[in-house]
This record gives C-alpha cells, sequence and structure tokens, in this order.
C-alpha cells in the first residue's frame, strides 16, 4: 500500500513522530513518503486564511497519516485550512495524530483530532485511527505506542 504521511510541523515534534512511523510502515513493506505542509510566513492561531509553499497531493496515495500539533486548544489553522482544501478522500484510509504540550485533557487534543476527523470524513475519507503524543513527560513511550497501534492499521 502506498501511503502518505502529510504532517505540519512547526518545531519538528510531529515531524519527529512522522519519521518513526515511516521507518515502521517501510519495514512492514508499505512504499512511504513524508511531505510537509508548508504555509507562506507565520501562522497566528485561529487564524482563517493560510496559502500555502507547499501543499502537498494526496492523490498520490491510498492511504494517508495526517499529523499536526494542537495551536490554542485547537487544531493548528495551517493543518486545519489545507485539510479543508482538499477535493476528495473518497476510499482512502486515513489515521490523524496530533501532538501537544500540556498534559491535561481539555487542553485541545480531543478537540484538534475531532476536527481533522470531521473533515476527512466530510471528504470521503474513511478514518480507522487517531493518536494523542503529550511532549512534555514519558513521550517516547507514547510515540512507541502510536507507532505501533497506527502502522499495525494498514
Ligand atoms: C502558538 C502555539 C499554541 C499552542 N497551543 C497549545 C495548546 O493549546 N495546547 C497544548 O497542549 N499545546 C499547545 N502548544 C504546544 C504545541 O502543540 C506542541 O509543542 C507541539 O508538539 C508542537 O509541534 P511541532 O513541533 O510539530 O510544531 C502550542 C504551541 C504554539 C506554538
Amino acid at each position: 500500500m502506498k501511503i502518505g504521511i502529510i504532517v505540519y510541523s512547526q518545531t519538528e515534534h510531529t515531524y519527529s513522530v512522522a519519521t518513526k512511523l515511516k521507518e515502521k510502515l517501510l519495514a512492514a513493506e508499505h512504499e512511504t513518503e513524508i511531505e510537509k505542509v508548508i504555509p507562506i510566513g507565520e501562522v497566528q492561531p485561529r487564524q482563517k486564511e493560510v496559502k500555502f509553499e507547499n501543499q502537498p497531493n494526496v492523490n498520490a496515495y491510498d492511504a494517508l497519516i495526517f499529523g499536526s500539533p494542537v495551536h490554542a486548544f485547537a487544531l493548528a489553522p495551517a493543518m486545519k485550512v489545507y485539510l479543508e482544501q482538499i477535493q476528495s478522500l473518497q476510499e482512502k484510509k486515513i489515521a490523524c495524530y496530533v501532538t501537544k504540550n500540556l498534559p491535561l485533557n481539555w487542553t485541545g487534543g480531543s478537540q484538534a483530532i475531532n476536527a481533522m476527523k470531521k473533515i476527512c470524513e466530510s471528504k470521503g475519507g474513511s478514518v480507522i485511527g487517531t493518536g494523542i503524543i503529550v511532549w512534555r513527560g514519558g513521550r517516547e513511550k507514547q510515540i512507541a505506542n502510536l507507532v505501533d497501534r497506527i502502522s499495525s492499521l494498514f
């Protein structure tokens, strides 16, 4: 299966999880690529309009993993706008994950995941797995669990 890991990452946390996912998926003999969503300029939390320097094309892949940070208790706007601009995710298996810094439950992880799920499903995609990594404290174990869990879905 050809899998695209499409990430938005400002400080490389989300990207570093993508590299571990890629390693695991390659070991399972999936053709796997990481592509970065790159906005033009700095994007403020809750910004509604975003223009892109790099807007990965999902059509090249059978399955997708989207990764993003949580910004201001919500999905980072660059990933939100990127997902909203995808035309179709019909017939695609999808997993979504976010990284965040604050350990408490109400600090945006579920909200961001729900937003990703809702947008992907509105484009016809089938979201088969999700995950939240809290960066502060014990993240290595969380990352290993997420990588095992998500890579086994494909
Ligand atoms: C503008 C901004 C807002 C943030 N808001 C939150 C937040 O609401 N909740 C949280 O847990 N972490 C928040 N964070 C922390 C990031 O989600 C966390 O550091 C994430 O792992 C960064 O991922 P990246 O390195 O891939 O950009 C925020 C970071 C920034 C820069």
